[in-house]
């Protein structure tokens, strides 16, 4: 990476008027608007991408509610009141309204004021991104070269309205990790999709982001373009698709045996499997997701019980066990809220009972309390997520009631998630399409009660 920067330098030092290209923090202030060109126009000849990038999150990662509402209520009245954490007031837009943060428009006014900081992560940013700085691609590391030239991912491209160059950089999953790592003001990846991704089958693979986000199909990608077998698609699906969601933690489960009395201890075992996404799940924004396995078993007489996991003694597994716990006490002190206890840890779900198995990665603020603010994270507890092409398992121990009725028992296991934990998500008024749940795994087995 080293070299290609170095052959990269020539051409920045021209766009940024000396020294070494300015990324991250440094880059601030360093790009007036003007020079990246409005989605809009893009669009006029990109015709099928720009519809399908207005439908995806990096479109809307300014103005969606839940980014503005944690932006505005959280993250800026927390820079203001705590110096550890002032940088974030300019910081969050790095990755989430670029534009304004190279403009030094900070903060961006609000999303209903409709400024270019709406434009969130656009075409013209990245397509004029030339490569990135450092070791390691993490907080908007990229460097930005504004102009006529369109990076693009091939050779010998024209285009009426810019000039092309090829540039393998967008092909890399590096191009993505410079904005899906994120290190905050502790020094932690509390962000790190691409980090997971290198160290699991798929990195070590070469099977890189735009394989599952930008899968290719025959089609054209401007009006007046050449037919190509593999047009790159701007899709960019991930926890907001339904589709992408569906079957991402594959569930499956057995009894030890197909027979049992009443009275008897019954073992059961659920494997978790994370067969369709190159990174863990959760992944990214890891801080707020919420994902869960559910266990209920169902009796001859249709009575139902729901089964608790088995604990496996690991460090931190408190916090991996569905609870009445309460958490996020932060936000209380963010919000100046006198005697704020928390929230509920785990939410507030229909489908989660107290005993279920939660994956997460616990996030832990300062005071070592769970939180939901990545940029106040000063620890982490025990990585318990789903990790790429890797199977967990869980067992139920159930001691079947001495009356159990004779006859079949069917054993469901659900596999839910949501975006955002529910009980922070009522409490700062986030509309419930952003975290009402889905089921996105379930299977079945039976065993036999005896007479
Ligand atoms: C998040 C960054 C990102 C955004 C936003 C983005 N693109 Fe792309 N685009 C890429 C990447 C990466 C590729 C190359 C993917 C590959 O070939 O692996 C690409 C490829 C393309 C291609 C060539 C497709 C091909 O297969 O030949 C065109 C044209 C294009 N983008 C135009 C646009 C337009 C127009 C917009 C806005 C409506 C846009 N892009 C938004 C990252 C982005
Ligand atoms: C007047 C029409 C027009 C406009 C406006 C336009 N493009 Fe293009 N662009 C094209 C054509 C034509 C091609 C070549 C497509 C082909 O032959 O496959 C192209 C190719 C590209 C490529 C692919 C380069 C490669 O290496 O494969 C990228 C990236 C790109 N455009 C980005 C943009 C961006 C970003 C904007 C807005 C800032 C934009 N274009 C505006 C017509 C246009
Ligand atoms: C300039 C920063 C930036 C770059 C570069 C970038 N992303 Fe993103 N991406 C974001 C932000 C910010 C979000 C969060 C959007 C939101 O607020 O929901 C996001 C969200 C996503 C999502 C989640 C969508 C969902 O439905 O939940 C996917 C998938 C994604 N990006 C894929 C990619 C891929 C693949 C690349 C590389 C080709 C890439 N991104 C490059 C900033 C970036
Ligand atoms: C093998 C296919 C595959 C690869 C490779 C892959 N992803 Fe994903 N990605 C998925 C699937 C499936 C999901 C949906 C599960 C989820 O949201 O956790 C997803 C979800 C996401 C999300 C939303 C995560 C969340 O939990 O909020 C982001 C962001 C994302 N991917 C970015 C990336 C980036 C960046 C890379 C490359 C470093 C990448 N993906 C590589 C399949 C893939
Ligand atoms: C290094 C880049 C980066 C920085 C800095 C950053 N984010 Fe993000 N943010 C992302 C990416 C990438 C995602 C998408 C991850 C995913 O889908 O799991 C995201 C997701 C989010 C989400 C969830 C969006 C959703 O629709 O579920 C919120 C809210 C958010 N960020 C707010 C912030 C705030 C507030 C800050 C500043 C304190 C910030 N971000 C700083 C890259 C960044």
């Amino acid at each position: 990476m080293r070299c290609a920067l170095l052959l990269l330098l020539p051409a920045a030092l021209l766009a940024q008027g000396g020294g070494v290209p300015r990324v991250s923090d440094e880059a601030l202030g360093t790009q007036p608007y003007d020079r990246y060109e409005r989605p809009q126009a893009c669009a006029t000849c990109h015709v099928d991408i720009a519809r399908q990038h207005e439908q995806a999150m990096m479109s809307q990662a300014y103005t969606h509610h839940w980014d503005e509402i944690e932006y505005f209520e959280l993250a800026i009245p927390h820079a203001d009141k705590e110096p550890k954490v002032a940088g974030v007031k300019a910081g969050c837009n790095g990755c989430h309204a670029p534009l304004a943060f190279l403009a030094g428009d900070i903060p961006p006014k609000p999303p209903k004021d409709g400024t270019r900081a709406n434009e969130s992560v656009s075409c013209d940013l990245c397509h004029t991104v030339t490569g990135f700085q450092g070791d390691v691609p993490h907080n908007f590391n990229w460097v930005t070269q504004p102009g006529r030239v369109k990076q693009g991912p091939r050779a010998g491209v024209v285009s009426p309205h810019h000039e092309t160059r090829e540039n393998p950089f967008l092909r890399s999953a590096d191009f993505c990790g410079t904005c899906h790592n994120e290190k905050d003001p502790w020094g932690l990846f509390v962000k790190s999709t691409h980090l997971e991704w290198k160290e699991g089958p798929h990195g070590k693979g070469g099977i890189v982001c735009q394989d599952c986000h930008m899968p290719p199909a025959a089609g054209r990608s401007a009006r007046m373009g050449s037919e190509l077998p593999d047009m790159r698609q701007h899709l960019f699906h991930g926890a907001h698709d339904l589709g992408k969601l569906l079957g991402v933690a594959e569930v499956r489960i057995h009894p030890e045996s197909r027979e049992a009395e009443p009275g008897d201890t019954v073992k059961l075992t659920a494997v978790v499997v994370n067969a369709k996404a190159g990174h863990k799940i959760p992944s990214g924004s890891a801080e707020e997701r919420l994902l869960w396995l559910h266990v209920e078993a169902k009796d001859a007489k249709g009575r139902t019980y729901h089964l608790p996991v088995d604990r496996k003694g690991f460090k931190d597994e408190d916090f991996t066990i569905a609870s009445e716990a309460l958490a996020y006490q932060d936000i209380g002190d963010i919000k100046g809220i006198a005697g704020f206890a928390g929230l509920k840890r785990d939410g507030t779900y229909t489908t989660m009972k107290a005993g279920d198995r939660i994956f997460r990665l616990p996030y832990l603020d300062p005071k070592g309390r769970m939180t939901i603010a990545q940029w106040n994270t000063a620890a982490f507890a025990t990585d318990y997520r789903l990790a790429p092409l890797q199977a967990t398992s869980e067992s139920f121990t159930w001691k079947l009631p001495a009356d159990a009725p004779p006859g079949p028992v069917t054993v469901t296991a659900t596999v839910h998630y949501s975006r955002l934990v529910s009980s922070v998500a009522e409490h700062l008024k986030v509309p419930a399409e952003e975290w009402e749940p889905v089921q996105i795994g379930v299977h079945t087995t039976t065993f036999t009660v005896l007479e």
